[in-house]
Parts: C-alpha cells; sequence; structure tokens
C-alpha cells in the first residue's frame, strides 16, 4: 500500500503530488545589488520539484526588510522578472512553489539598510545576535521603533511583494511570521515593548500579523496564502513570557481566514524538538481547522508516522533537501541519504548549491 506521505493532497487551493515539502532554506546567493535571483536559482529550485510544495529561501519585501547579504527580493518587477523563471522551471518540471514573504524587522545591519539607517522594529531593542553581512558576522545594529504612523507602510509593503509574486508565477505565498523576524518580534513580549494599540495584550501584539494576513489574502485567494510560526523557537534572540496563550490566541483568530495551511517550526528551530511544561504543540496544531505542515528534525520515519496517524497533513523538510534534490524518490524508495557540507549553506556559487546529484546519478558514478 502506498504510504499517505507519498500521496497527493490539497493545501487549500494548491495541489501537492504528494505530502514532503521543501522547507525555506536561506543561501545568500541572489545579486546583493539587485536582489535578483539568476540562472543557478532557476537549476536549484528545479532539480528539488519533486517536493509536493517547494517554499522559497525567505524573500525580502522591501528594502528595510533585508538583514543579510545576498538575500532576494520581490519588491521590484526585475525581481519578479528573476523569479518568474524560477517558476516557469518548477512548473515544467512537474513541482509547485510559493514564495516565502520576509520582513526582517531588527535582525538586520546599517550596512544592508538604505542610506545605512538604523533597522526598524516594534521596540528599540537589540536582538543581540549576529548578521552576515559584506564583512562577514557582524552584530546586528541598534533598530529603532516603528512609528505608530509607519504601520501602514509595512502593510503595504506586503501587499505589494504579495502582488508582484503574482506577476511571479508563485502558487501561492507563505508569510514569513516564525525565528524572531519581524511579524514573531510583533508577537512577543520579549521584542515588544510598545504603549500604543501594537503593544501591549496579545490582541495588540498579534495586530500586524493579522493585518498582513488580511492585506495578503486580499490579493490572493486565502487557499493560496500560508503561514510560518515558531512559537517556542529562541531563533534570533526571541522570547515570549507565555507563548502557549499567546499562539493559541493567534492560532484561533488565523481560522476566519480560510488559509491554504499552517506551517509550524515544533521547538527550537533547526534544534530541540523538546517544549517545556505548558507548551503544547498539539494543542496549538488542534485549534487550527485547516491543513497543518509539520517541520523541524523530522526524518523519514517521523515523516511516514505523523502523516500516517493524522498528526500533520504535510511534513517540511529542511536541510536534507539541500544536498538531496531528489529527497522524495529517496524517501519513497528508502534510499540512502547524502549529508550537505554546511561550510557551503550560506553564500557562494555552484558548489553546495546546484551539484548535489540524484541517487541514481550518484550509483553510476
Ligand atoms: C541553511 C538554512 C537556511 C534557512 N533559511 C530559512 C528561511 O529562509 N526561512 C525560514 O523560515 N527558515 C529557514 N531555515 C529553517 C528551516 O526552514 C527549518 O525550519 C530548519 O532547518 C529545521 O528543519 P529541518 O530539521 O528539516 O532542517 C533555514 C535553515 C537552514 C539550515
Amino acid at each position: 500500500m502506498t504510504q499517505p506521505l507519498f500521496t497527493p493532497a490539497k493545501a487549500g487551493a494548491i495541489e501537492a503530488s504528494n505530502r514532503i515539502v521543501m522547507a525555506p532554506l536561506t543561501r545568500n546567493r541572489a545579486d546583493n545589488d539587485t536582489g535578483k535571483v539568476s540562472d543557478m536559482h532557476v537549476d536549484y529550485y528545479r532539480q528539488r520539484a519533486g517536493a509536493g510544495i517547494i517554499i522559497t529561501e525567505a524573500t525580502q519585501i522591501s528594502p528595510e526588510g533585508k538583514g543579510y547579504l545576498q538575500t532576494p527580493g520581490i519588491h521590484t518587477p526585475g525581481q519578479a522578472a528573476a523569479w518568474r523563471r524560477v517558476t516557469d522551471a518548477v512548473h515544467e518540471a512537474g513541482g509547485k512553489i510559493v514564495v516565502q514573504l520576509w520582513h526582517v524587522g531588527r535582525i538586520s545591519h546599517t550596512s544592508l539598510q538604505p542610506d545605512g539607517q538604523q533597522p526598524v522594529a516594534p521596540s528599540a531593542i537589540n536582538a543581540g545576535v549576529k548578521t552576515f553581512t559584506a564583512n562577514g558576522f557582524e552584530n546586528t545594529s541598534d533598530p529603532r521603533a516603528l512609528e505608530l504612523a509607519e504601520v501602514p507602510r509595512i502593510v503595504a509593503d506586503y501587499a505589494n511583494a504579495a502582488k508582484l509574486a503574482r506577476d511571479a508565477g508563485f502558487d501561492g505565498v507563505e508569510v514569513h511570521g516564525a525565528n524572531g523576524y519581524l511579524l514573531d518580534q510583533f508577537l512577543k513580549t520579549g521584542s515588544n515593548h510598545r504603549t500604543d494599540a501594537y503593544g501591549g495584550p496579545v490582541e495588540n501584539r498579534a495586530k500586524l500579523l493579522l493585518e498582513v494576513m488580511e492585506a495578503v489574502t486580499k490579493v490572493w485567494d486565502a487557499g493560496r496564502v500560508g503561514l510560518r510560526l515558531s512559537p517556542f523557537s529562541p531563533a534570533n534572540g526571541i522570547s515570549d513570557d507565555n507563548p502557549q496563550d499567546t499562539f493559541e490566541y493567534v492560532i484561533k483568530e488565523l481560522n476566519r481566514f480560510d488559509l491554504a495551511y499552517l506551517h509550524m517550526v515544533e521547538g527550537a528551530t533547526g534544534g530541540s524538538r523538546d517544549l517545556q511544561d505548558g507548551q503544547s504543540i498539539d494543542k496549538l496544531r488542534k485549534l487550527f481547522d485547516g491543513p497543518y505542515m509539520a517541520n523541524n528534525g523530522y526524518d523519514r520515519e517521523m515523516a511516514l508516522q505523523a502523516v500516517k496517524d493524522g498528526d500533520a497533513d504535510f511534513i517540511a523538510i529542511g536541510r536534507p533537501f539541500i544536498a538531496n534534490p531528489d529527497l522524495v524518490a529517496r524517501y519513497e524508495r528508502d534510499l540512502p541519504i547524502a549529508q550537505g557540507d554546511q561550510s557551503t549553506y550560506y553564500g557562494g556559487g555552484r558548489e553546495g548549491f546546484t551539484d548535489y546529484p540524484e541517487y541514481i546519478a550518484e550509483a553510476a558514478e
């Protein structure tokens, strides 16, 4: 009998040929000045079109939303045209691809910001982490708190990026609400000390995220809009006094949109799946009415089991997709999994990006 993991499924209006999703993976290989992807990206994503859905590397919605060297953008027509070549290639290869819409907030450096300005954040609190600039790893710069009057501009930037994503031929968009970036910074108490309508109680801290979802679902059918959250992850120096309550509120509110999927990083991003007392991913997952996409540390066995047991509709796999372009075929046939070279994860050229072979090719060498 075919394992449910390998059977087609719908994420809202997105029809996936299987339930294995390529998780978003920043690879820092776009043109740093134009934010455009290139031929390399066309090949890289085409090679991975066997995924039920590809979620692109995080892609900034505005120049201000950028926080690392050589990440791609989706705020100019030129960037959308460059992405169009990627989406065409993935579609020709039978795959589906959504773009992850990203604003880094305080996880940035003045050297990456327009006119060397300060990064923006809910509050003027440095995350105390590193980012990657032209000078290598550097401390994040002190951010400034967004003025109340600036918030509509941020929402408009998401809407503009969502429109360009349509021009670029994507199958949908994923709003990046995870990993300590702008939307997560607003949600969580450690980074949001505002005293206006966007700070204080969870209803206020969740306001920006919900306004962004509202705006993006006006541009796209909600069945083509996903959201990524990481309730319990400390990624990028983020913390919350009571993440369970915060995210129970957020997820209940999300149900009004009828989204394509909710994508959750279960535990610490790229780290432990263990939670503290009183924290439950299961409880959060069950509050969501739509398709549930699980991520973080899943191997083949865990993915098979979670989908078979009905604990997840989709499993997003990150790191293993780097060195195994044909990951779905390998899982399906239980073939060996190659290990990626971490020194080429971030930045560089084709090496460690487009030169990982498929299993068959590897065996024939
Ligand atoms: C090289 C690398 C780049 C990543 N870039 C992103 C990103 O752009 N957006 C995002 O939401 N998560 C990003 N992540 C987190 C992954 O999507 C994923 O949550 C994490 O690797 C855990 O999943 P895994 O155990 O299947 O790898 C990145 C992780 C790695 C290792």
